[in-house]
C-alpha cells in the first residue's frame, strides 16, 4: 500500500509541490515561509515552541503532505534542556557493546519523538583517520567493522521495532562517503580517495547500515577527485541506490547545493547546479533555498525532467509514509515528555559512561584507597580535583549538546544541574569524612578577533577565533597548592568547543594553553596524579602525564560521566573500555590508523617511531589476565561458505573481576594487492570473575575474510590465514592460530 499510495499522491501533485517536498529548510527563519509558500517538505533545527505550528501549517497547504522533522541528536536530544545527553560516539565507541550502544540510541528515540523530532541525522559512520580533523568526536573511531556494528546497534536503537511505532525515530547514515579522508585534518578538504580505497575502507560501514535498513543517508562536504559529493552519481546513485538497494532518502549536508556555486564553484548558477544534485540522485536539498526556484526553472529550460523530480519525491514520500506521518502527523506529545531525562535515562546513562572510561596507565595507584581505607575509622584523604575541565559541564556533553547560546531556546545549555562534573562527580562519591578541593588550574583558549577577515558572500565578519590561553601564574600557584595539600590530585585536561566541531580542525594535537604548565607542576609537587583527559577527540600526552599515576581517557562522558570517572578513580566499578582508535604520540606521525596496508620499510621516521602512544583495542584493567589455548574448533581447513570458529580461554590472575573485550583479527598471509596485517573480524565483552578462568567462542565467517581486488570487488582470496586473539590489536597481545582457505569447489565439480 505504501507504494501505491504514494503514486496516487505524486499523481495529484503540482511541480512546484514537488519541488517543494524536496527543500529542508531551517525552521529557525521565517516559517510562514518556508512552510506555506515554498512548500518545504522537511524542517531541521526547530524551536521547540515553533514546532506544533509548523505542523499545522503543513496540514493546512493543498495537499496537507506532513511535514518530515529532523535534528542533530547524535548523542541524546541535543537541543531540548535536560534531555538525557549520552557519551559522543567516540565514547560509545570505547565500549565496544553494541547492546549498549542500541539501548541508548533507544533511549535518545523515545526522548527525541516525544518532542515531534522524526528524524535524527545519526549514526555517523566516518571513519577516522586525521585526529586534526574536528569531527573525530562524533565517530565510532578507525575500524569499519566496529563501526559497521556499532552503527547497526544505533540505526536498531532509533527505528526501533518498527516506524509506525510513535517512539521510532529514522536514523540518517553520514556522511556518506570518504568525508573523513581529509588533507591535514582540514574539515571539508578534497578526499584524496581512489573508488577501490573508498569500498576498501569507507564504504563497509555504509553498506551495512542498508542491510540493517537505515532509512536515511547524509552526504559529507568532500569532493572526491574533483567532483563535489553533491554531484557524484556513482557513489549516490550506482552504488547507493542501484548497487546496494537503498529505497529510502539522501539528503544533502548543509547547503552543499548551494556551495557548488558559491564555494566549490563548480556550477555558474543555482539553475545549473540544482540541476547536477538532482541528476546525481540527490533526493532532499538542506538549507538552499534557492533550490525551490532553480529547480522548477530547469525543468521549465528542459535541463532536467519531471520524471527526474518524481524519483527523488517518490523516496522523501516514501519515509513518510513509512512512518505513518499522514494518519499522525506525530506532533510534540506533552505527555510522553515527562520521560525526557527520566531517572531510568539516566541511570542508562551512567552505565553507559561507566563502561566508556579506558584506563590506559596506572602504577597501582589505582582504585585508589580501595576496600578498608574507606572505612570511616580508617584515616581521612584529601582529593583535589584540578584543572580546566574538572567542573566545566559542556566538556563533559561534548559537541552537538546544546552548549550555552548555541541555540536561542537554550540561551545557557543544558540546565547545570542536569550534568555531573568530574568535581560534582567525586563530591558525591567520597566517603564523607574524606575532603574533595578544587583549583581550575589554567585555561585552554581565549577569544580573538579572527585575523583572516569575512570569509562568506555576504562579508559579516566571521565569529572570534580561539587561541592557546597564556599560563596565569597565580592560577597555577592556587592549584599547586591544593595538590600539595592532598593525598591524590586528580588533573582534568582536554578541548573546548571552541576547538572542535564542524569547520574547527586543530593544526596540532597537543593540550592546548597553560594545560601542560599546570600537569607538569601538579606531578612535581609528588602528590599521586590521575590525569582524566576530558576532550571530544585524542590529544597527544605530555611526559607529565606519562609520568603521572595513572591517565583516564573519558572523552566526551556525557552528562553522568563525572561520576563514573569518581566511581573508576575509586574502584566502585571496574575500568572496562576500550580504544577505538589509536593515540598518537606526535602530531607528525597522522595517520596511525592500525589497520594501514602493508608498504616496505618504512615504519619509522628518521626521527621517531611510527607506533602510537596507545594501539587500538587498549585499555586496563585493575586485575591481571592472561590468554591461553587459541584454537580453531571444528576443522582448519574451510570454503568460503564455513566459519572460523575458535576458543581461547582469559584466565583472571587477580582479585578484581577483569572486564575484557575478546578481540579477533585476521591476517591474510598472503594478497594479491597490497593489505593490512590484520583486520578486526569479531569481537566479545566477556566479564571474568577473580581468579577463575572463562573459555570464548568466536566466530568468523570466511567470507567476511576478504580484500578489495583491483578491480574494487571484495574478493576472498584461498590460501593460508591466521586468526589472531588477543585484548588489543598489538601484536604482542594477540595469539594465532593458523587457518586455510580452498577454493569453493564449483557445482557439479
Ligand atoms: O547533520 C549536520 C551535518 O553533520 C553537518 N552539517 C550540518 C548538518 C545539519 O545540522
Amino acid at each position: 500500500p505504501v507504494e501505491e499510495r504514494l503514486e496516487d499522491l505524486l499523481a495529484r501533485m503540482t511541480l512546484p509541490e514537488k519541488v517543494g517536498q524536496m527543500l529542508q529548510l531551517d525552521a529557525r527563519g521565517d516559517l510562514d515561509d518556508i512552510v506555506s509558500t515554498k512548500l518545504a517538505g522537511s524542517i531541521l533545527h526547530t524551536a521547540p515552541d515553533d514546532m506544533p505550528r509548523a505542523i499545522e501549517l503543513a496540514a493546512a497547504t493543498r495537499l496537507g503532505i506532513p511535514l518530515l522533522t529532523a535534528d542533530d541528536c547524535i548523542h541524546g536530544h541535543s537541543f531540548w534542556p535536560g534531555a538525557t545527553i549520552f557519551p559522543t560516539q567516540l565514547g560509545m565507541a570505547c565500549t565496544w557493546d553494541p547492546d549498549l550502544v542500541e539501548q541508548a540510541a533507544r533511549v535518545t528515540a523515545v526522548e527525541v519523538s516525544a518532542t515531534g523530532i522524526h528524524w535524527t541525522f545519526s549514526p555517523v559512520l566516518c571513519i577516522t583517520r586525521d585526529l586534526r580533523w574536528g569531527r573525530v568526536g562524533e565517530t565510532f573511531g578507525e575500524d569499519p567493522h566496529l563501526i559497521g556494528e556499532l552503527g547497526a546497534a544505533m540505526v536498531r536503537g532509533y527505528q526501533g521495532d518498527g516506524l509506525t511505532d510513535p517512539t521510532a525515530i529514522l536514523a540518517c547514515a553520514k556522511h556518506f562517503a570518504g568525508y573523513s579522508e581529509t588533507q591535514g585534518g582540514r574539515d571539508a578538504s578534497e578526499a584524496d580517495l581512489s573508488r577501490r580505497k573508498l569500498a576498501s575502507w569507507f564504504l563497509p560501514p555504509f553498506e551495512r547500515a542498508v542491510q540493517e535498513g537505515c532509512r536515511t543517508f547524509m552526504l559529507g562536504y568532500q569532493s572526491i577527485d574533483g567532483v563535489p559529493v553533491t554531484a557524484n552519481g556513482w557513489l549516490l546513485d550506482d552504488v547507493l541506490k542501484q548497487q546496494w538497494g537503498f529505497t529510502g532518502t539522501l539528503v544533502t549536508d548543509w547547503d552543499n547545493v548551494g556551495r557548488m556555486v558559491w564555494e566549490q564553484k563548480v556550477c555558474a548558477d543555482d539553475v545549473e547546479a540544482a540541476t547536477v544534485a538532482v541528476r546525481a540522485g540527490n533526493d532532499l536539498v538542506m538549507t538552499t533555498p534557492a533550490f525551490f526556484e532553480a529547480a522548477q526553472e530547469a525543468v521549465a529550460r528542459n535541463l532536467l525532467g519531471e520524471k527526474q523530480i518524481d524519483e527523488a519525491v517518490r523516496r522523501i514520500l516514501r519515509v513518510k509514509l513509512e512512518l505513518g506521518l499522514f494518519e499522525n502527523p506525530r506532533a510534540p506529545d506533552l505527555a510522553r515528555q515527562a520521560a525526557v531525562g527520566s531517572p531510568e535515562h539516566t541511570a542508562l546513562n551512567l552505565e553507559v559512561a561507566r563502561r566508556s572510561l579506558v584506563l590506559l596507565t596506572n602504577d597501582g595507584t589505582l582504585p585508589y584507597a580501595a576496600g578498608p581505607a574507606r572505612a570511616l575509622d580508617a584515616p581521612a584523604r584529601t582529593v583535589a580535583v584540578i584543572g580546566p575541565n574538572a567542573d566545566d559541564p559542556q566538556a563533559n556533553l561534548g559537541d552537538w549538546a546544546g552548549a550555552s547560546g548555541q541555540v536561542d531556546w537554550m540561551p545557557d545549555g543544558h540546565p547545570r544541574e542536569t550534568v555531573e562534573t568530574v568535581l560534582d562527580g567525586f563530591r558525591a562519591v567520597v566517603p564523607e569524612h574524606w575532603t574533595v578541593t578544587y583549583a581550575r588550574g589554567a585555561e585552554i583558549e581565549r577569544l580573538v578577533p579572527d585575523p583572516d577577515g569575512p570569509l562568506f558572500p555576504d562579508g559579516q565578519p566571521r565569529p572570534p577565533v580561539s587561541v592557546a590561553a597564556p599560563v596565569d601564574a597565580d592560577q597555577l600557584a592556587e592549584a599547586v597548592g591544593a595538590a600539595r595539600d592532598a593525598d591524590l590530585a586528580v588533573v582534568v585536561l582536554g578541548d573546548t568547543m571552541a576547538l572542535t566541531g564542524e569547520g574547527c580542525s586543530t593544526a596540532t594535537l597537543e593540550l592546548q594553553g597553560g594545560q601542560v604548565a599546570l600537569l607538569d607542576a601538579v606531578v612535581a609537587t609528588g602528590t599521586p596524579t590521575v590525569v582524566v583527559l576530558l576532550h571530544t577527540k585524542p590529544a597527544v600526552l605530555p611526559p607529565s602525564a606519562l609520568d603521572a599515576a595513572a591517565v583516564i581517557e573519558a572523552f566526551s562522558p556525557g552528562m553522568r560521566g563525572g561520576r563514573a570517572v569518581a566511581e573508576l578513580v575509586l574502584g566502585h566499578i571496574e575500568p572496562s573500555g576500550r580504544l577505538p582508535l589509536s593515540i598518537p604520540r606526535h602530531v607528525g606521525q597522522q595517520p596511525t590508523y592500525y589497520n594501514q596496508v602493508r608498504g616496505q620499510h618504512g615504519h619509522r621516521y628518521a626521527d621517531l617511531t611510527q607506533e602510537p602512544q596507545f594501539v587500538f583495542g587498549e585499555g586496563l584493567t585493575y586485575t591481571t589476565t592472561t590468554w591461553s589455548g587459541l584454537t580453531v574448533t571444528g576443522g582448519t581447513d574451510l570454503t568460503e561458505v564455513d566459519t572460523v570458529r575458535a576458543t581461547v580461554t582469559v584466565t583472571n590472575e587477580g582479585e578484581r573481576p577483569a572486564h575484557e573485550v575478546v578481540q579477533a583479527y585476521v591476517h591474510d598471509v598472503v594478497t594479491s594487492v597490497t593489505w593490512a596485517s590484520k583486520e578486526l573480524k569479531a569481537f566479545r565483552r566477556v566479564v571474568v570473575p577473580p581468579r577463575e578462568s572463562v573459555t570464548v567462542e568466536i566466530e568468523v565467517p570466511v567470507a567476511a575474510c576478504t580484500i578489495v581486488d583491483p578491480a574494487s570487488r571484495r574478493v576472498v582470496e584461498p590460501g593460508d590465514f591466521e586468526l589472531l586473539v588477543g585484548p588489543s590489536s598489538r601484536d604482542a597481545d594477540l595469539l594465532r592460530a593458523p587457518f586455510t582457505v580452498r577454493p569453493t569447489p564449483t557445482r557439479g565439480a
